[in-house]
């Protein structure tokens, strides 16, 4: 379990994950309707991926040296009826056999179905402990919810409290309460594409008020260059750079 979650965080004790799960609920998302071809660039900036099986085996080739972090759950799609209804999707054994680093799977507390996406955590968790593989809990959001430091504190507790090892949220307001009261490492999803700069700007906030890193997407692979966008994050992450020096990293890379 040390050994896997070493591979995800990194011995500084932070991370640049790239998600790249989009397709599971939203199908060819804008960035990703050729995998490799966005993700190839940027796999040298990234400590990690977080995708599903089918990206995983048909678009990345084999001898990709990057720990993955694989997304097991879903069930339900942006234009279904109950959008984030999510079950378990994969079995364990393929997970073993894809020589995953860790599992991702999303709860959606506060929603009708709460209880189902949170047992069937509780069961990845199980999983995830009898394999030594860690668990990333994705606290998803409902359209009609609201992003606060409330519910999201709430959210991360009750997520580390079943078992996760780590905790991907949003960022939000008084973020440090979110850190305060998850016993485990939290790491924020980027949400919509915003400007580089704003984006730059939530992950060092984020990682000053105590997440370990990022799990982003759309923010990386959506930019106007997102190379060089993989390449500020890094420094905020990693190298305690400020937005500003970010920025500039960003522009110098060849960004706007
Ligand atoms: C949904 C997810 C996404 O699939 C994805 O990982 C989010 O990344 P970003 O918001 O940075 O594009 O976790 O709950």
């Amino acid at each position: 379990m040390k050994n896997r979650i070493s591979k995800i965080i990194k011995a500084d004790g932070k991370t640049v994950m790239l998600a790249v799960d989009h397709g599971y609920f939203l199908g060819p998302t804008t960035g990703l309707e050729k995998p490799w071809k966005t993700i190839e660039p940027l796999v040298p900036y990234a400590d990690c991926l977080m995708l599903t099986r089918g990206i995983l085996r048909n678009c990345i080739p084999p001898e990709t040296d990057i720990p993955i972090v694989l997304r097991v759950s879903g069930g339900t799609s942006i234009v279904g009826p109950e959008l984030l209804h999510e079950g378990i999707i994969t079995s364990i054994e393929d997970a073993i056999r894809l020589n995953v680093s860790g599992l991702a799977f999303s709860i959606l507390v506060g929603a009708e179905y709460e209880r189902d996406t949170i047992l069937a955590f509780s069961e990845i968790c199980d999983f995830g402990q009898d394999y030594g593989i860690p668990v990333l809990a994705v606290t998803a959001v409902g359209r009609e919810m609201v992003r606060d430091a409330k519910y999201l504190s709430l959210a991360s507790r009750i997520a580390a409290e079943i078992g996760a090892h780590m905790v991907k949220t949003y960022y939000c307001d008084e973020f440090e309460k979110v850190i305060e009261g998850c016993p485990v490492p939290v790491v924020i999803a980027g949400g919509k594409k915003i400007p580089e700069k704003d984006a730059l700007q939530m992950a060092y906030n984020a990682i000053q008020k105590g997440a370990v890193g990022v799990d982003m997407g759309r923010n990386i692979f959506q930019s106007s260059n997102p190379v060089a966008m993989i390449k500020a994050v890094r420094a905020v992450v990693h190298e305690n750079a400020s937005p500003e020096e970010a920025y500039e990293i960003f522009r110098q890379e060849g960004g706007e």
